[in-house]
């Protein structure tokens, strides 16, 4: 492909939102992009070939060297195939937590896949956006899974309706569901998505199938009824959630003191080890869930903390 002219703008600063993967029943197909954390990625056109600079929490485990880095393998993917020779340095400051389940490699991948399509004039479409992005998730999760990009670049509700080709959507969440998300303190070492992964069964029989399709489904028809409700009953995923459940020590406390608390649902977020709970804004305070749920991960023996959000805008032109 020939590379195509600068704009004039040599730099660009973006904001990219955490997310929730999976939502329940929709394993690498449904995510929520949050209100609260984001990254701040900056990329300039300076310099010689391609430099990744990293600032913010978590920084000190997330690999410099561009191809072993989701920001930089998204971006040598897309300057590569657009033939883009000029130098080009993308400064990370990170907000998202790193290997919480809160989708913080995407969100650099997001970020830097929105920017330099911005940066360059590529006039790139959401399909390839998410497709560009998603391949930055093999330098942390092993597959390039593209639910949590997806949300982080188109915010909202998004599901992924085909990976090839490439086939997104992105739906309203009801505006009064809140997100409350307790995160354990478990130290799982390098590659925690690619070791969350290996547990899931390779096959799984038809009445399980069944189940899920049937709260994908209905978990789908609540965001555009906007039945908050229905939307709570349709999280349950028989799949994947019961081999990643043992892997979070207190899963079963922590999701029965946020039910008791007045949420709607509890799932796991992302791949793990955060649990998210949903509740409805107008009814319940999200505080008191979140301090049930991080009581139960310590009668468990584990410490953690929560922040309440809600579902938020993608990626966008830093202010
Ligand atoms: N869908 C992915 C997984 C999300 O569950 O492994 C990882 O954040």
């Amino acid at each position: 492909m020939s590379r195509l002219g600068l704009t004039r703008r040599t730099e660009i600063v973006v904001d990219a939102p955490a997310s929730s993967a999976n939502v329940g029943p929709g394993f690498d197909v449904f995510a929520i992009a949050l209100d609260f954390p984001f990254d701040r990625v900056s990329l300039s056109v300076k310099g010689d070939g391609l430099k990744i600079l990293l600032e913010g929490v978590g920084r000190e485990i997330i690999p410099t060297v561009v191809k072993d880095n989701t920001a930089g393998v998204v971006a040598l993917s897309i300057m590569e195939d657009f033939g883009i020779n000029s130098g080009l340095e993308i400064k990370v400051t990170k907000g998202v937590p790193v290997g919480m389940g809160l989708g913080s490699s995407a969100a650099s991948a997001a970020a830097v896949a929105f920017g330099i399509n911005k940066l360059f004039n590529l006039g790139l479409d959401n399909n390839s956006l998410v497709l560009y992005a998603s391949k930055g998730e093999v330098a942390s999760a092993g597959k390039p899974h593209a639910d949590n990009v997806a949300a982080s670049l188109l915010g909202g509700f998004t599901l992924v309706r085909s990976y090839c080709p490439m086939d997104v959507m992105k739906l309203d969440p009801p505006e009064n569901l809140g997100m409350c998300i307790a995160s354990p303190v478990i130290s799982y070492g390098a590659k925690k998505t690619e070791q969350f992964r290996a547990v899931i069964p390779k096959l799984i029989e038809l009445d399980k199938l069944v189940k899920n399709v049937g709260n994908a489904s209905a978990l789908v028809s609540a965001v555009l009824l906007k039945d908050l409700k229905l939307f709570g009953r349709s999280l349950n995923d028989t799949v994947v959630e019961p081999a990643r459940a043992k892997l979070i020590p207190g899963y079963f406390l922590v999701k029965e003191a946020a039910l008791k608390e007045g949420a709607l649902g509890v799932t796991i977020s992302g791949a793990g080890p955060s649990m998210v709970a949903f509740f409805d804004k107008n009814l319940c305070d999200g505080k008191a869930i979140g301090s049930a749920m991080c009581e139960s991960f310590n009668k468990a023996g584990v410490e953690s903390s929560f922040i309440c959000t809600s579902p938020g805008k993608g990626a966008r032109v830093a202010i």
